[in-house]
């Protein structure tokens, strides 16, 4: 059977390609350290548990409304207000299943054939697949360790044609670690109000940022840039609920119909009882989150303590979420190379930045334990110092 035309253009995981190598290594019985994966280590905080357990128990096991329970949207509602000083009412958002599925959901509802999406480079490796499944065209900025790894108003500008249609912002960013400021955002705006670009703010890692870092939903700059927005968030990171499958959309009323209605035609509703997980994770005790954050940013903290003792690896101090990016330009292996020889020979699998767009850079997540961090990292310095 011939795969469509579409499927045949997406490009395959690189992460998972590694990933199923350390695995398949790690059922051997070898001894790997992986700084692979891009979610939690710590388990779903108990009350959180026990509020979908109770829903079950409870006989809560039916389709909900496809746009998720009302509770969760006005939940939602209410966060994005105090956390967030955005003003959307629950009318305004879609609850689907993974902030992955909002972010497809926020570009199939607004792209055409051919429409093109700036997306700033290094990013997170499903906006160009998605953007492409779509039917659109991925437009990628590679960004530089000089800014930030942030895109630039100019960079924005330049990358601007006449079927222009969005701008995906990620912040604080996956591989990066970046945090763009209230006035980058503010200069990245005014390019978008130009030529009323959409905007996708992708902020899944909003309760992850340290030092005096602080996230700014890009939504909140004017009542202009808000109605040119669509805000992507969700459970998964904050509340290490990544199996649950709930992020959500919040858009101007109209693109949020459209999307509520193009969700009720493939997926329904997200899972019920995860809903009222969800629930209880908003309206419940914030302080596991606190801990979680306190723990990143201890082993944040660590890691570039052992990485700046390597010598030939650097990094732009990464400020948010739970990733550094290693740039590895001054081995003389590429990205692939590195991973690649870096599992054979020492066994500890990172992502090659080749994923990401930028195949200097290898990605570690510090989402693991210490005693992980400590071990892994004297690995990496072990392979970067026998390196010629
Ligand atoms: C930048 C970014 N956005 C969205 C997601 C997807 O999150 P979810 O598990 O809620 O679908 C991820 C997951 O890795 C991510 O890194």
């Amino acid at each position: 059977m011939e795969p469509s035309r579409r499927v045949q253009e997406l490009t395959p995981s690189l992460t998972l390609a590694i990933d199923s190598k350390a695995k398949a290594m790690k059922a051997e019985g070898i001894d790997v350290i992986g700084f692979g994966a891009g979610e939690p280590d710590f388990d779903t905080p108990e009350h959180i548990k026990a509020a979908a357990m109770g829903s079950l128990d409870a006989g809560f096991t039916k389709y909900t409304p496809s746009s998720g329970i009302p509770e969760l949207r006005t939940a939602i509602s209410e966060k994005l207000k105090k956390d967030n000083r955005l003003d959307y009412k629950p009318s305004q958002i879609i609850v689907n299943c993974g902030a992955k599925h909002s972010c497809f959901n926020a570009l199939l509802a607004t792209l055409d054939e051919g429409d093109e999406v700036i997306i700033p480079a290094p990013y997170w490796l499903s906006y160009p697949e998605m953007v492409k499944l779509v039917g659109g065209v991925p437009v990628i900025v590679p960004t530089t360790a000089e800014s930030g790894y942030k895109i630039t108003p100019d960079q924005f500008r330049d990358a601007m044609t006449p079927r222009t249609k969005m701008i995906i912002i990620n912040t604080p960013g996956n591989p990066t670690g970046a945090v763009y400021t209230e006035n980058e955002l503010a200069g990245l705006a005014d390019v978008a109000l130009d030529e009323d670009i959409l905007i996708l703010s992708d902020e899944i890692y909003e309760k992850f940022v340290y030092d005096d870092a602080k996230h700014i939903s890009i939504a909140t700059l004017s009542n202009d840039v808000y109605n040119l927005t669509l805000t992507v968030n969700g459970f998964s990171k904050p509340y290490a609920m990544t199996g649950w499958r709930l992020g959500y959309v919040a858009a101007p009323e109209g693109v949020a119909k459209v999307i509520d209605s193009l969700q009720s035609h493939s997926t329904s509703n997200p899972t019920s009882f995860a809903q009222k997980g969800a629930l209880a994770a908003y309206k419940g005790p914030q302080d596991c989150v606190m801990e979680m954050h306190k723990e990143y940013d201890r082993r944040r903290k660590r890691v570039m303590e052992l990485v700046d003792g390597i010598g030939r690896i650097s990094y732009v101090r990464p400020q948010g979420a739970f990733y550094i990016l290693l740039n590895i330009a001054q081995t003389g292996l590429n990205s692939t190379q590195f991973a690649e020889q870096l599992l054979a020979k020492e066994k500890v699998a990172v992502v090659p930045g080749l994923a990401f767009g930028d195949d200097s850079t290898v990605r570690l997540s510090y989402a693991t334990s210490m005693e992980n961090i400590e071990q892994g990292l004297a690995r990496i310095g072990e392979f970067v110092g026998k390196l010629s």
